[in-house]
């Protein structure tokens, strides 16, 4: 027994002593020696502290060797400098704070920091520098190697912060406390706290009880993706005490992070409004929700949202009550939150309500306002004056942008990076956080099981984000603060999904926004490190990475599809076959023509994890065959091009995986389909899709036109009647005939155009989505 455990002793030992040096975000320049050797921390270690107040960043780095490695080192004032971690300040010349040089010889570990956070910062380093496989458990046996190396490094932006929606789902204090952790352990300064919503308030106002003792609560939610297949019936949710907040700050601060707290208005109001309805422009009218989604509970008065999107009941501008009210709360907010930065939101406020409420039309007129956006204007303004007087400084998403911009605002540039670009061009700060890049919610594989907000964000496109547009002047640019990760929660009810969501795109936005040089490819070879630390940390994360994924391409001769699994960075097996993934795999080795309707499975077996995928094939006439598109879809929806629409796929959850559609965005859907030779034919049918909360809306038509030849074209028929399925998301229209000869079928489906106001995306083009083409 004691020779095998000494034999995995040496054996792990060679296995540490060969790491590399893998550090998230990459420093500026990290020197090593030729021939690999070590520091090894031991029990007789010290935490040297040789500059003022260093006791914080010391405990830091106490708290995780206890929490991760289980033991601690003595923390002393003036000790020797061998054998010890030696924290020191040091002035550095970096434009922004937070720059530390280290060195590990065989003395021990030298960091020395600009100030407080640049010592915070290089500890931070040294804590990559751990082996991530943990040695002994006991204190008297743990011998943890650092290899030697010597680091420079410092910060590219300023801000570099990750957003935490709350209101759409709630998380405990100790929750927030890891996420503030994860911002730490990955040198980023700012948490963007998102505490109201329509679905619920989270912050305790002394003045006003009622926001959270009925503004926190709503009495159900929808099931699964919007508009959601029922509710739950489940009471939720929850809040933060005045305390708690104040504890959180303070944990914040100590990681050098600042909290900067979201009170949205005047939009996304409706649990504000609940707990207080003469926040409303009518106070009588009962809440309203969409038709299509399951309310539980009642619905008179009032009411705390149970679904997601865009509502209409927002805080009335034009009653001075409304801003005493405000005023209030911010008073209290700004006792909390010691943030040079208040966030009031200012995204998505429908104007239909303030168009027909005499004070906001009095407020209009008396303001000689133009209309209800310079009306926005005006809110917004009003508030940031008010912000401005004690001192603050306000931020608002890039809709604060309509109807003039507040003169001292700081603007979040979210519907593409155009709001950050325009900010700047008028000389005001800006941070970049455009959807398309970095709204962790956003799926980020396309095989993704679980129900997220649509999107499609892979960590290499994350990676690959330059908050910085190319279209600024020199000068302009200096308004880039930074960029910020957001993650909304509509469809993340857990701490597990939440990190999963998070890992690894957080981490591969941190070098973004800290490291002045990227390297895709040498970020791959430290995310494998990366992966082990947030097995150390007990985090789940994404493992899209391998990318492992059941593709179907065209057959040779357009003579059906071909199934194909494969992946990046794999060094399995893959096998092909009848069933089920829970079943051994009989089968195949290789890709496999499908050429009827069935149900096919591949898995891959690899020596860390295996997996498998399973997929439903629907064959038809048009499977396979040569398409072509006369309408191009969207950049960003383009499937596996045109081939999309015949490769036997049909979505099937009512989960738009975006792999399975092409997008058209504010655009018709066109394509011509040759089935090789003449045949006859009885029906056409296009499967689409529809989410209106993702702005995807379904087409309003769908024609058919046939040839023998591709010269002579007939119309087959026209249809405006969608049918959808139990999910309500996947939807189909069919044009009939009772038997047709045609071998080219053009198709075209109308796009719905302009989404209504009121909805999620008023005024803006709508999506249409197209899955699948069927013949038979
Ligand atoms: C936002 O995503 N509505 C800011
Ligand atoms: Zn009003």
């Amino acid at each position: 027994m004691k020779a095998i455990s000494l034999l995995v002793c040496i054996f792990f030992y060679a296995l540490v002593f060969s790491q590399r040096v893998n550090v998230i975000p990459q420093p500026v320049s990290i020197r090593q020696p030729k021939i690999t050797a070590n520091f090894n921390i031991g029990s007789s270690t010290q935490i040297v502290l040789e500059g003022s107040n260093l006791n914080n960043v010391a405990n830091f780095l106490n708290d995780y060797l206890q929490q991760f490695y289980h033991f601690k080192l003595k923390v002393v004032k003036n000790g020797s400098e061998n054998n010890a971690i030696r924290l020191i300040y040091e002035r550095m010349d970096n434009r922004v704070t937070g720059a530390y040089r280290m060195t590990v010889d065989n003395r021990g570990i030298y960091i020395a920091g600009d100030n407080e956070t640049g010592v915070f910062y290089g500890v931070q380093t040294l804590i990559q520098l751990l082996p991530v496989q943990i040695p002994g458990s006991k204190l008297d046996s743990y011998r943890v190697p650092i290899p030697f190396v010597s680091i420079k490094d410092y910060p590219r932006f300023a801000y570099r912060g990750m957003h935490l929606d709350c209101g759409r789902h709630f998380f405990p204090v100790s929750f927030i406390k890891k996420y503030i952790d994860y911002i730490a352990l990955h040198k980023m300064n700012y948490f963007h706290w998102h505490l109201t919503e329509d679905q619920g308030w989270r912050i305790e106002i002394k003045k006003y009880p009622q926001l959270t003792q009925v503004g926190a609560w709503r009495n159900g939610t929808i099931i699964g993706r919007y508009p959601g297949l029922g509710n739950d019936g489940i009471r939720y949710g929850g809040f933060y005490t005045q305390d708690e907040i104040k504890d959180v700050v303070a944990y914040a601060a100590k990681r050098y992070i600042t909290v900067i707290p979201e009170i949205e208005m005047p939009g996304h109001s409706s649990a504000a409004i609940a707990a207080y309805p003469f926040l409303s422009c009518f106070p009588n009218e009962s809440t309203k929700h969409p038709p299509q989604c399951a309310w539980n509970g009642d619905t008179t008065g009032k009411q705390v949202q149970q679904t997601w999107g865009v509502f209409e009941d927002v805080f009335c501008a034009g009653k001075d009550s409304t801003f005493q009210f405000l005023e209030n709360v911010l008073d209290e907010v700004m006792t909390l939150f010691s943030s040079k930065y208040i966030h009031v939101g200012g995204d998505e406020c429908p104007k239909s309500h303030w168009k027909r409420c005499p004070f906001c039309q009095r407020r209009i007129k008396d303001e000689h306002l133009k209309d209800e956006h310079e009306l926005q204007s005006y809110f917004i303004q009003r508030i940031e004056k008010y912000l401005n007087s004690k001192g603050r400084t306000l931020i608002g998403w890039d809709e604060i942008l309509e109807g003039g911009l507040a003169p001292k605002a700081v603007v979040m540039s979210w519907r593409g990076e155009e709001g950050g670009i325009a900010a700047a061009r008028q000389k005001h700060n800006v941070i970049m956080t455009p959807g398309d890049w970095v709204y962790l919610n956003y799926s980020q594989t396309q095989n993704e099981d679980s129900v997220t907000i649509g999107g499609y964000l892979p960590l290499e496109k994350v990676y690959r984000y330059e908050p910085v547009p190319g279209s600024l002047t020199a000068d302009q640019k200096r308004y880039v603060l930074g960029a910020q990760g957001n993650l909304w929660t509509e469809y993340i009810a857990n701490e597990r999904i939440a990190e999963y969501m998070l890992f690894p795109r957080m981490s591969a936005l941190s070098e973004v926004l800290w490291s002045q040089k990227k390297d895709s490819a040498d970020f791959g070879k430290r995310l494998m490190t990366q992966f082990k630390r947030y097995d150390l940390w007990g985090a789940s994360y994404s493992k899209a990475y391998f990318d492992l994924k059941a593709t179907v391409l065209p057959a040779e001769n357009y003579n059906g599809i071909l199934w194909k699994l494969d992946g990046k960075n794999l060094q399995g097996k893959i096998f092909y076959g009848q069933g089920d993934s829970s079943g051994a795999m009989t089968g195949y080795s290789q890709p496999i023509i499908v050429s009827e309707n069935s149900r096919l499975t591949a898995k891959y077996v690899g020596s860390d994890f295996w997996t498998s995928f399973t997929q439903k094939f629907f064959i038809n006439k048009a499977t396979g065959k040569k398409i072509t598109l006369t309408t191009q879809p969207s950049r960003l929806y383009q499937g596996d091009g045109a081939f999309t629409l015949v490769n036997g796929v049909q979505n099937e959850k009512g989960l738009a995986k975006p792999k399975e559609f092409l997008g058209f965005n504010g655009t018709d859907c066109e394509a011509m389909i040759d089935l090789g030779n003449v045949q006859q034919i009885s029906d056409v049918t296009a499967h689409v899709f529809e989410e209106t909360s993702s702005w995807i809306w379904r087409p309003k038509y769908f024609q058919v036109l046939i040839s023998p030849d591709d010269n002579v074209y007939t119309e087959m028929g026209m249809t405006d009647v969608i049918q959808f399925n139990e999910t309500k998301s996947n939807g189909s229209m069919t044009v009939q005939q009772k038997s047709v000869a045609a071998r080219y079928i053009k198709i075209k489906l109308g796009n719905y155009g302009v989404i209504p106001e009121g909805s999620p995306g008023g005024g803006q083009k709508s999506w249409l989505f197209v899955d699948e083409i069927e013949v038979n």
